[in-house]
């Protein structure tokens, strides 16, 4: 049986890529896709989440919007320098067919758990504040959910939005405070191994020679992507594979190490949004998260562009 999993993601260039593997993937059921401000506004996330599953026929998949803005704090700030505006490499897309689902992200979330208690895996591929506000609205999902696997933080390298903190984190240091701290299994996909796993220009090639419509469109949207890897890792046309990670270790865990540790998220002062793994249990009892700290990256790029090009 495919195993039932929920994105929650700011579409966003390499969640596209994500999503589009897992769409083409028998082993995972996308239940539903919420939208989340980070990589662009949520708006223009949402109708992201809209084309991509339009884009090969997955219509029937609810898209849901979500939170705009991090639980509290700061000036709003956006990814749209990494992503373009649209999120999609300043390709400006055409706009969807579908409408998206009227329920607001949270209750979506909740209904879901609901519908398939001890079977739901939540996926979060941005921002956590959608997932903070489910589980303030109803504690009990800890126990419903089967595990979160989010890509998000660095517990043991540098980060990439400021020399300690990782994007996704970043944005909502608040909320991935209260996924971390929550009692369900979470394994963390950060950066410790998504930096390792670089795609490299004639990986890309291979992805485009696919000649289908996920294929086409990571073609368009990532040269916008790459400009940027080579503007600041200067990795000339290569880049590292986030949110896709998260779906090689859905699909096989096994191309991964991983070790047991609280996490715990700095949300104060110049360390803001750093993730901290407590391995020596200084901290309390906190339960542990499953964080990868290894891959094997060229298992992982054949896995995602076999998906993507059969
Ligand atoms: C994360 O931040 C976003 O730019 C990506 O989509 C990914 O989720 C990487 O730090
Ligand atoms: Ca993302």
């Amino acid at each position: 049986m495919a195993r039932k999993i929920l994105f929650d993601t700011d579409p966003g260039i390499d969640d596209a890529m994500a999503i589009l593997a897992a769409l083409r993937s028998p082993e995972l059921e996308v239940v539903g896709l919420t939208t989340v401000f980070g990589n662009a506004d949520v708006d223009t996330c949402a109708l992201n989440g809209l084309r991509l599953v339009e884009l090969e026929g997955h219509d029937h998949i609810p898209v849901s919007k979500g939170a705009g803005a991090p639980l509290f704090r700061r000036e709003l700030d956006l990814g749209t320098e990494v992503h373009g505006l649209d999120g999609m490499g300043n390709t400006n897309p055409p706009p969807p067919r579908g409408r998206l689902d009227p329920r607001p992200a949270v209750q979506f979330i909740l209904e879901m758990v609901r519908t398939y208690p001890g079977e739901l895996t939540l996926v979060p591929l941005g921002p956590l504040t959608n997932i903070a506000m489910a589980l303030q609205q109803d504690p009990e999902i800890a126990s419903l959910v089967e595990e979160v696997v989010l890509m998000g933080g660095s517990a043991f390298g540098v980060g990439n939005i400021s020399p300690v903190a990782e994007a996704n984190i970043f944005h909502d240091a608040h909320a991935a405070e209260i996924v971390f701290r929550a009692d369900w299994d979470v394994t963390m996909v950060g950066l410790d191994v998504t930096t390792k796993t670089i795609v490299q220009p004639e990986d890309l090639s291979r992805l485009y020679a696919g000649k289908n419509p996920a294929t086409d469109l990571l073609e368009r949207i990532q040269p916008c992507y790459q400009a940027f890897h080579d503007q600041v890792y200067g990795l000339n046309g290569a880049f590292h594979l986030h949110d896709p990670s998260v779906t090689a270790y859905l699909l096989k865990p096994e191309l991964y190490t991983a070790i047991q540790a609280p996490v715990y998220v700095e949300t104060t002062g110049l360390c803001f949004g750093k993730t901290i793994a407590d391995v020596h249990r200084q901290w309390g009892a906190r339960r542990a998260a499953r964080i990868l700290v290894e891959a094997d990256s060229r298992a992982v790029i054949d896995l995602l562009i076999d998906r993507l090009i059969q």
